[in-house]
């Protein structure tokens, strides 16, 4: 039976999650969050299927110790590798997954041309195939794997010329073969925007799934009566397995101010154990 004064469990390779935390956050003021990242294995873009569903496991089940009622995978290359299998190893978890928002682009393009950029892992995963075949039939859509991108996010270097060049090999070809619309598939862009916007120019339209992805935990927690009830006020905590102090430095970068900044290497059972009793 889940516990509804527990937190919502966020999990992603590192701080691209945040960007989803953050519309969390906004949809849903009176829940205690617990933000997790598995900065100790980033970035998962390079990494396989099998690697992607053994570290999620890890991760997924540390949060269900610290009493998470619902889990967001943010990070579109996890879910794309893992979301299935994590939902057939914790069927009693209502998960909500980072799904390409293919979708939305097709909506939106008036040039009938769609780019989409994310991890390797993303491009290669079969959720992103079974999204394009659903709705984008009449379009065309450009995948563009963007190695490296996620790990200039995780070190800070959002203006340096290296991550600068990066943007341009990957985005200018992109608008160059017409498309007007790009879809920010993994949850580390969306913190490149003003520098994919600068590449691609003010008529394309970037998407971001994090406002979505807000309602749809909106909507999962409403149905199953699970909002959190209590007036007291709520907490943010936020996990590594990573270094503690890069991570706290990488979160006041983001103006994210937790309650409780931890380090935890969850895969060790005693740990698990101590990090249950923190939680509140
Ligand atoms: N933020 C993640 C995603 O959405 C992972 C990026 C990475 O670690 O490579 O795919």
């Amino acid at each position: 039976m889940a516990d509804i004064d527990g937190p919502i469990g966020l999990f992603d390779s590192g701080i691209g999650g945040c960007t989803v935390l953050s519309e969390v956050r906004r949809r849903l003021p009176n829940e205690h969050l617990l933000y997790l990242a598995d900065q100790a294995h980033c970035p998962y873009g390079p990494r396989t299927p099998e690697e992607l569903c053994i570290l999620t496991q890890a991760g997924v089940s540390w949060l269900i110790q610290q009493r998470a009622k619902l889990i967001v995978v943010a990070c579109n290359s996890a879910s794309a590798a893992a979301l299935g299998y994590l939902r057939q190893v914790f069927p009693n978890m209502p998960f909500v997954g980072m799904v390409p928002a293919v979708k939305p682009a097709v909506l939106a393009t008036r040039t009938g041309v769609i780019g989409v950029l994310a991890t390797p892992a993303t491009i290669a995963g079969g959720l992103l195939q079974t999204v394009m075949n659903r709705y984008a039939r009449d379009v065309q859509v450009l995948l563009q794997p963007c190695e490296g991108l996620a790990d200039a996010v995780e070190s800070g270097g959002l203006n340096t010329p290296a991550t600068r060049d990066l943007i341009t090999t990957y985005v200018a070809p992109l608008v160059a073969a017409g498309a007007d619309t790009l879809v920010l598939g993994c949850t580390h862009y969306p913190f490149l925007a003003n520098q994919i916007r600068e590449v691609a120019g003010s008529g394309v339209v970037l998407i971001d799934p994090a406002p979505a992805i807000a309602e749809q935990v909106a909507r999962i927690l409403a149905s199953q009566g699970m909002n959190r009830q209590s007036d007291h006020a709520p907490m943010l905590c936020c996990v590594t397995t990573g270094d503690r102090d890069t991570f706290s430095e990488q979160l006041a970068r983001l103006q994210i101010a937790p309650c409780t900044i931890q380090e935890t290497n969850y895969v060790l059972e005693d740990s698990l154990a101590t990090r249950h009793a923190d939680w509140p």
